[in-house]
């Protein structure tokens, strides 16, 4: 029988509740498809630190390189906030993506009919949206040098590096464009060419790229001011969305807003050869943690992406992704999603409509 080796990392917050149901629900859709599962769960973020003084553990590392995909929840916590940059929990995770070289980042953002009223976007706005951000991981300003804070003549000036070379914006690209081809056939490249530098490297070689390899792809370029504000103002039009590190950030985040709520979408990190890393977009919301209150559905959708990308076990992925279909449909939500006509439940109960969903 087939099995697969996967690291846990259940971090910090609610990322131990929303875990235990991703766990629950592996196991009995891979006994279903007839695969096994050995998990290794390895400590990161807060409770690393508070363990080891690290939030990404050497050990923790090596054993996410061993495996054959990572499922992380969660991770950090204010009580750290007043930690040295390097031991934050926030650092761990910059550390995982460089450690493993998993350079894009795919985010996934699709109206699931059933919660299209929980959204603060109007109903006709957001009907149908399907788009996937694909955002640049281990480069730009989050990993760029110079960096740092000096002191001269009696003021203080910090600063960072937003740098790519050719070639990370070269295989980013390639995701991007393969992803388009896969899906809608649409890249909307987002920069800020206007002003930076670094976005004009960025849109020439995207352009380049297109020419030589994608001609076939529609291509169209989208200043990061204005991506923000179509985003709310016409999600439609997007199919890929292609960023650098810190536009993506700030753009999925707003994204994951057009599908109601931030705790539904999953997200995969890949690599040229590591194993990926899946995980759901949310932090780890200290403010419900322990609560029985969160909502462990982005991350039984990491789970399912984990199966799908990860593992090639596309069938049982489809069977996770139908459960959280079947038991929004039946009309169960957690606090985050609660509407007039619906039973609210806890992140366990969740868990057993989610695993009674799955066995039907
Ligand atoms: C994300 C998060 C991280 C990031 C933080 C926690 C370091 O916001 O994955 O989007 O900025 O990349
Ligand atoms: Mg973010």
């Amino acid at each position: 029988m087939t099995s697969y080796r996967i690291t846990l990392l259940a971090g910090d917050g609610i990322g131990p509740e929303i875990m235990a149901v991703a766990r629950r629900l592996l196991d009995a859709v891979s006994s279903r498809h007839g695969f096994t599962l050995a998990y290794d769960d390895q400590p990161m973020g807060g409770v690393a630190i508070d363990v080891t003084g690290e939030p990404l553990p050497a050990s923790t590392l090596e054993a996410c390189r061993a495996s054959d995909a990572v499922l992380l929840a969660a991770i950090g916590s204010p009580r750290y906030d007043s930690l040295p940059r390097e031991k934050r929990p926030e650092t761990g995770l910059l550390g995982l993506r460089a450690g493993l070289g998993l350079f894009a980042n795919l985010r996934p953002v699709k109206i699931i009919p059933a919660l299209i009223d929980a959204s603060t976007l109007k109903r006709d706005v957001i009907e149908g949206v399907d788009l996937m951000v694909v955002r640049e991981l281990t480069g730009g300003v989050y990993f760029g040098t110079p960096k740092g804070r000096v002191e001269a003549e009696g003021r203080v000036r910090a600063f960072n590096t937003m740098a790519y070379f050719d070639d990370e914006i070269d295989r980013i690209a390639r995701v991007g464009f393969d992803l388009a081809r896969q899906r809608g056939g649409r890249l909307c490249s987002v920069d800020k060419a206007n002003v930076l530098d670094v976005s004009q490297l960025w849109r020439d070689r995207v352009e380049a790229l297109h020419a030589s390899d994608y001609p076939d792809v529609e291509l169209s370029h989208m200043y990061v001011d204005n991506a923000a504000m179509q985003l709310v103002r016409n999600p439609r039009q997007f199919d890929v969305l292609l960023t650098s590190n810190l536009f993506g950030d700030i753009l999925s985040d707003e994204a994951a807003m057009l599908s109601g709520s931030i705790g539904m979408l999953p997200s995969a990190s890949l690599g040229e050869s590591a194993p990926g890393v899946f995980e759901p977009i949310h932090g780890s919301a200290p403010d419900i943690a322990g609560q029985d209150r969160a909502n462990p559905m982005a991350m039984v959708l990491s789970a399912a992406m984990m199966l799908r990308v990860g593992l090639k076990q596309e069938a049982a992925a489809a069977d996770l992704e139908q459960a959280v279909d079947r038991v929004l449909a039946a009309g169960y939500r957690t606090g985050d999603l609660m509407a007039p006509g619906c039973t609210q439940v806890g992140c366990q109960v969740m868990g057993d409509q989610l695993l009674a969903a799955l066995r039907d």
